[in-house]
């Protein structure tokens, strides 16, 4: 599918309710699935990422029912879970692949993980060396240790490990396979990633502690054994911190706009986006703010301004990783330069994002330039309206929102086309339909 989008002559305005936080959502049905006890999660995220996490589970043997976006778990329990007939694929989902590699390594039963296209490039190492160290019996059966993983199900020992990197997948793999582990398990990352499994193991009774160290590190202690149980009352997932960011942006696209967005997840672990629009001058006010099951939330209104270019680097990337994409279109309409660093990680995402974000604004006339881990943007106060063009989505739901966004500096005669806009759906199906009743000044959208 080819979306064109265009933006000239119009606003955005009225409020929107983004849908349910991916990472929340996937951690709902896992979560849910292994404690005894029934869980009603509301607000949850039907997008093809989240169903391939169902999928799995249903053909683990748990009761899932899903009404629209509430789900019904039926969980029976931590060892209860049944051997699979057959391999279990995860699409497109890095976060399924990963998380399922440390649950299914504490399993008495073997299984495999495979992905399509995309995820069988992506590296799994990260996830391997760790489970390995806990004595899972893991393999990756692609070329450059990439899926499919085969996996062995074993006795598990708790370790120590520090990770090169601040992934929360790869902490969540560890930290799952450490329920099922003899011993504490101490994982220690560079800089606090989302903190989404934690906070639910926490709540869930699991004896589990952070400590953020003096040099910024981030050490995480689970110590195993605790009978957890299911999420008390309601499991109420926030709205998408990183769905929201793009129209967070595409705020400062078009004159005269005003956007409400309401019940969005501002987890500090992942609202890095909300600093870096302050330091670019961003008019925006936090309404509503409460906590509910461990994670906070609030209504979040911008105001339509000029921005000022910025450096977004260090402990600031794992807080708003998603976000980069959008982040850098936000860049191309700041007066002066953006600069990105330690950004590293955007390369082994669902596509190269360093490279498909610089390779479509210069094929679109947009001073940008590659680093070794990030990239520069020249903010432009002049390309409106900007010529649309024909724009490869790279089959990347990040990319071609982000895109999107961007394309609202075009007009009607002229419009951005992006091919392969139907990826959209891995982390938001209705992101078009939402852009246009905004763009249409409906008040409206929830
Ligand atoms: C996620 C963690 C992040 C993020 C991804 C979701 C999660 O990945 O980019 O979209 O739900 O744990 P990394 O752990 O690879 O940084």
């Amino acid at each position: 599918m080819i979306a064109k989008l265009y933006g000239v002559g119009r606003v955005l305005k009225g409020k929107l309710c983004v849908p349910g936080d991916k990472s929340i959502s996937h951690r709902a049905i896992m979560f849910s699935s292994l404690v005894k006890g029934k869980t009603v999660v509301e607000g949850f995220l039907p997008s093809e990422d989240c169903l391939s996490t169902m999928d799995i589970f249903q053909k683990l043997g748990v009761s899932i029912e899903r009404e629209g976006t509430k789900l019904t778990i039926e969980g029976k329990g931590m060892e209860a879970l049944e051997a699979p007939a057959g391999s279990l694929y995860c699409g497109n989902s890095g976060t399924t692949m990963r998380l399922m590699a440390g649950i299914l390594s504490g399993q008495t039963f073997s299984s495999v993980l495979f992905g399509d296209e995309s995820l069988e490039k992506r590296p799994m190492g990260r996830v391997l060396s760790p489970l390995s160290k806990m004595g899972a019996k893991i393999s990756a059966e692609g070329e450059k240790c990439t899926a499919p993983l085969k996996i062995e199900g074993s006795a598990l020992k708790g370790i120590c490990y520090e990770s090169p990197i601040s992934s929360a997948q790869v902490k969540s793999a560890v930290l799952l396979a450490s329920l099922y582990a003899k011993g504490e398990t101490v994982y220690t990352e560079p800089s606090l990633s989302r903190d989404h499994t934690e906070r639910l193991l926490s709540a869930m009774g699991a004896d589990i502690e952070t400590r953020i160290l003096k040099d910024g590190k981030a050490e995480i202690h689970l110590r195993p054994g605790k009978d957890l149980h299911p999420i008390p009352g309601i499991f109420s997932v926030p709205g998408d911190i990183s769905s929201a960011a793009y129209f967070m942006a595409a705020c400062f696209f078009l004159p005269g706009s005003e956007v409400l967005l309401e019940s969005v997840g501002l987890n500090e672990s992942r609202s890095g986006i909300l600093d870096v629009l302050s330091n670019m001058g961003a008019k925006f006010q936090i309404l509503n703010k409460k906590t509910i099951g461990g994670e906070e939330r609030g209504d979040v209104l911008l105001t339509y301004g000029k921005l000022r270019g910025t450096e977004i680097a260090g402990a600031l990337i794992p807080r708003l990783i998603d976000e980069l994409p959008v982040l850098a279109i936000l860049a191309t309409i700041a007066e002066g330069e953006t600069v990105i660093k330690n950004a590293e990680e955007l390369k082994v995402k669902e596509s190269n994002r360093i490279r498909a974000v610089v390779e479509n604004l210069t094929s679109l006339g947009i001073p940008c330039v590659e680093t070794e881990d990030g990239m520069r943007i020249s903010g432009q106060d002049g390309i409106f309206p900007l010529k649309g063009k024909r724009i490869p989505s790279f089959k990347d739901h990040r990319i071609a929102m982000s895109f999107a966004v961007l394309g609202l500096l075009c007009s009607k005669e002229s419009p951005m086309e992006i091919e392969d806009a139907e990826c959209i759906s891995i982390s938001y199906p209705g992101f078009f339909k939402d852009l246009e009743k905004l763009l249409d000044g409906n008040p409206e959208v929830c």
